[in-house]
């Protein structure tokens, strides 16, 4: 087939942007920082941005049904409160467009049982007992592959963790168009940069801020108030020396790096800069600036998320026309796929 041919090939769009969030659980800092701040960064004329909340892959772990069903919209919820504008972003729920699991089935056939089994993220979510794992949860990156190349995206926004499945999507991508000899899915550009791409727990300076950790002092939520926040750093483990001059001191530091990093994210500064001006600080002063900063952005975004969920039909109004822009987009690629597969 000449992909010249195709409606496909002629979009308009130099680059595309895709990226999802599960809704398992509330947002934290982690997310925030890692990722949704960086789809606001990227939501300009040069990208069409496409943004999305994974419910599918929430479900390859046990979800309360109203549980899914709230944490979806409140998700939703929080995209918006946080910058994303549904007029220049396409928000979309995974579930309501099927292209989605359609393409997923393609790529569970294009993808070897040996690439599922290295991937670190199933290790660690599976535990010891691997067997019992869902087979979603198996083979959870390839649906995230098709995530991403339903829509020919170029650039893939994510947090440090997701680098393992962004591999895995190019390898999927590569071995489509080997297979069919065609050079039909592009290969998507990780985007995993800035200082914010791991934020550490603030009880262990060595584990990653996660919504499933089960110590809430671990973690900012996006729906803590500015008591909240500033109690859980006031509370943050930390160690006797002061904030030193630069970078280079703080290596063997995890905390302390990690706080430092949050407030550089925070600030649109780099760590540098941060300690030019905050080196030789106690930590006590150093934790009460970190908290202003921090109440000062999240607790506005907290105020909003709230109003936008005490109208539900609107979120769903505004993933209902997200479904329909999408589904625009990826129904052509996902006809071009079966046609290149001889489902014709
Ligand atoms: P998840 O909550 O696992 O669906 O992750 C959604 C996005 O947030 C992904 O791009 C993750 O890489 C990112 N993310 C989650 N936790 C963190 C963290 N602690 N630091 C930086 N990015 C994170
Ligand atoms: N697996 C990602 C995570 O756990 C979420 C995700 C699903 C995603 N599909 C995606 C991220 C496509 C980027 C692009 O964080």
């Amino acid at each position: 087939m000449n992909r010249e041919s195709s409606n496909v090939s002629k979009t308009t769009f130099t680059s595309r942007v895709f990226s999802g969030i599960q809704p398992s659980g509330g947002l934290t800092l982690g997310n925030y920082l890692g990722a949704i701040k960086r789809f606001v960064a990227m939501q300009k004329p040069e990208f069409e941005t496409i943004y999305c909340v994974v419910d599918l892959h929430a479900l390859t772990v046990w979800q309360n049904p109203q549980e899914l069903a709230h944490n979806s919209r409140e998700l939703c919820a929080g995209f918006i409160a946080a910058g994303l504008d549904p007029n220049k972003s396409i928000l979309i729920r995974q579930s309501q467009v099927p292209e989605h699991t359609q393409l997923a089935w393609i790529f569970n056939c294009i993808a070897r049982v040996g690439w599922m089994q290295r991937m670190t993220q199933f290790k660690d979510k599976a535990g010891k007992n691997s067997q019992n794992a869902s087979l979603g949860l198996f083979c959870y990156p390839a649906l995230m592959a098709a995530d991403i190349l339903l829509y020919h995206a170029t650039h893939v926004p994510v947090g440090d963790d997701q680098k393992q499945h962004l591999e895995l999507t190019r390898d999927i991508a590569s071995k489509f168009n080997h297979d069919y000899q065609i050079d039909f899915f592009p290969i998507a550009k990780p985007v995993i940069e800035g200082d914010a791409t791991r934020i550490m727990s603030l009880r262990d300076g060595t584990k990653k801020m996660s919504k499933s950790e089960p110590s809430d002092m671990s973690r900012i939520n996006l729906t803590d108030d500015a008591d909240m926040i500033a109690h859980k750093i006031r509370k943050a483990k930390t160690d006797p020396e002061p904030l030193p001059m630069e970078i280079v001191g703080l290596e063997n530091r995890p905390e302390a790096l990690n706080l430092v990093q949050i407030y550089a994210a925070l600030s649109d500064q780099s760590p540098e800069f941060v300690l030019q001006d905050v080196g030789g600080k106690t930590f006590s002063e150093f934790k009460k600036m970190l908290a202003d900063l921090a109440i000062a952005e999240l607790v506005p975004i907290s105020t909003e998320m709230k109003r936008l969920m005490s109208d539900i039909g609107e979120i769903d109004h505004i993933l209902c026309s997200g479904a329909e822009k999408a589904r625009s987009i990826a129904s052509p690629i996902l006809q071009e796929t079966y046609e290149i597969v001889g489902m014709t």
